[in-house]
């Protein structure tokens, strides 16, 4: 039943100590490195809890810790997101059931530790490439970084990626995105950032502090900086139809997860819904895996990727149905194991008597990113809903500063787009803070060298055009920022002295 991959074509897994641990009634076996949801899921068991409203089976659904499909309890602490929670050997695990067991048949959790606090010139939430960019930018400039993440690895979505970047080697061209991770966790080290693993923002208050929650040290950390910068990254649509949230349809970057971060087949036989690039990079990873994929279903009449990519599926003898949506998915006990697909007229109704049933136990939804702007719009930055960048974001000026003073927003947190423009947004991020902070003269050279780069080469392809014009609509002058801040004043901000 052990569905972990011991033989790939780009990767090898290096797993840490093997350990067990308990699920329910069942002993678990796991390697250190892998989160609780990946080692239930490797292990064959796929329903780890029950809908708090309908009581209904759960499953991943995100694997990145931003949608609560995943919740249990751990040693007696409720709500644990088990998707980025790391296995320990000898955790007690338990489905979270509805309606919640009363406190006196769970084991009492450990409380909290003291709370503690750090001072800081910069604060940098989310280390995937925007807060590692920022990160190591600022530090660089001679700024006390702090760079704070919920995953227990740097990297964000580059962990997962698996084919090469374009470009030069100053953006890391001819790397694979998991060795630009790499690469980049090494630099911030070298600058001397600060790192806290395991540790979630979860607010910014008035009088300029950061809620943080440790979980690898079960304590609150109070953060005090001078300056921030948010690169929260984002979070996968989610698509309505009968039995969307039956166990084992899910993100197909959560499927990327299992397959490329910890080395786990997610399934056997696989429907993927969209075919952007996403979809079609994920078909040919699953693939790879030795996951059969039955369709790939799109609802407009040609493919939303790089044709480069379809011909290779293609090729590879996956049908490409276009014109085609999921009507429907169906199981037994709340696990999926068949998808219904159907044809759409040009208006995209669904076509009656066209149905199509496909034996499947993953139904892999790409359709779509939405950015994680929550912190943004707790801390009441001014935000504009852009459909171009995936939904809400918060307005900026060309420094990336927010209508928050001293709150900066790079990569997909801000719009959605892509690693390499993530990781020069970053640099800007970081060198503007610099500028703030320290009044760096040479850091604003650099934000205009990077400003000019990044709109007038980068983003100049056509294949960015969509994302430049989203992007475009979120940036403000400084005077209209002011305009912004007198009109509707933030309640949190970070003063530069
Ligand atoms: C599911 C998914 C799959 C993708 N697949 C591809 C792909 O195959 N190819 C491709 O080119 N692009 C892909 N992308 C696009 C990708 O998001 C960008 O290329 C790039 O990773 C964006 O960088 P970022 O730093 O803005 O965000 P991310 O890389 O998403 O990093 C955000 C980081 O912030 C952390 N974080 C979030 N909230 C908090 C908080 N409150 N407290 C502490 N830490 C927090 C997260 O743990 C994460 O490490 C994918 C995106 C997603 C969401
Ligand atoms: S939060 Fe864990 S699967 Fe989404």
């Amino acid at each position: 039943m052990d569905k972990r991959i011991w033989s790939h074509p780009v990767l090898s897994f290096r797993r840490g100590p093997r350990v067990t641990f308990r699920f329910e009634d069942q002993v678990v076996e796991a390697y250190i490195g892998e989160t609780i949801a990946a080692a239930l899921w490797a292990a064959g068991i796929k329903v780890i809890g029950y809908s708090r409203v309908y009581g209904e089976p759960r499953g991943p659904y995100c694997m990145i810790g931003k949608c609560a499909s995943c919740l249990v309890e751990v040693d007696g602490v409720p709500n644990v997101r088990s998707c980025i929670e790391p296995v320990r050997p000898g955790i007690t695990v338990r489905r979270q059931v509805n309606p919640p067991r009363p406190p006196s048949l769970t084991k009492p959790a450990k409380p909290p530790g003291e709370p503690v606090e750090i001072h800081v010139d910069l604060l940098v939430i989310g280390g995937g490439p925007a807060g590692l960019a920022a990160a190591e930018e600022a530090a660089g400039r001679g700024l006390s970084v702090l760079l704070v993440d919920e995953h227990h690895r740097l990297g964000g979505q580059m962990i997962k990626q698996t084919h090469k970047f374009f470009g030069s080697r100053r953006f890391f061209g001819g790397l694979r995105g998991f060795q630009v991770a790499e690469r980049m966790e090494k630099e911030v080290a070298e600058a001397g950032v600060r790192v806290m693993r395991q540790a979630t923002v979860f607010g910014l208050y008035r009088g300029g502090v950061v809620g943080v929650y440790d979980r690898a040290n079960n304590r609150l950390v109070k953060v005090y900086p001078r300056a921030v910068v948010a690169s929260t990254g984002a979070e996968e649509k989610p698509l309505l139809f009968p039995g969307n949230t039956m166990v084992g349809v899910m993100g197909a970057g959560a499927a990327q997860t299992f397959m490329n971060e910890y080395g786990i087949r997610p399934g056997d036989t696989a429907v993927i819904v969209g075919s952007g690039n996403v979809g079609l990079i994920v078909a040919y990873q699953l693939l790879q895996a030795g996951v059969r994929v039955a369709a790939l279903l799109e609802i407009m009449p040609r493919i939303g990727g790089w044709f480069v990519h379809a011909a290779k599926l293609t090729r590879m003898g996956v049908p490409i149905l276009t014109r085609h949506t999921v009507k429907e998915a169906r199981g037994r006990g709340g696990v999926l194991e068949k998808v219904v697909a159907t044809m759409v007229d040009e208006e995209g109704r669904m076509v009656p008597g066209s149905e199509k049933v496909f034996d499947a136990d993953l139904l892999l939804l790409a359709v779509g990113l939405k950015p994680d702007a929550r912190l943004f719009a707790q801390a009441g930055a001014a935000m504009r809903y852009i459909p171009g960048s995936g939904g809400f974001v918060p307005l900026r000026t060309e420094m990336l500063e927010t209508s928050v003073p001293g709150l900066y927003v790079a990569g997909d947190a801000g719009g959605i787009e892509e690693a390499t423009s993530a990781i020069i947004e970053g640099w800007i991020a970081g060198a503007a803070a610099a500028y703030r902070l320290r009044g760096d003269r040479g850091a604003l050279e650099r934000i205009r060298e990077l400003n000019r780069y990044l709109w007038e080469e980068y983003r100049a392809s056509p294949v960015l055009a969509r994302s430049r014009e989203a992007k475009k609509m979120a940036i403000v002058s400084e005077e209209e920022m002011e305009v912004i801040r007198r009109n509707n004043p933030p309640h949190v901000e970070f003063p530069a002295g």
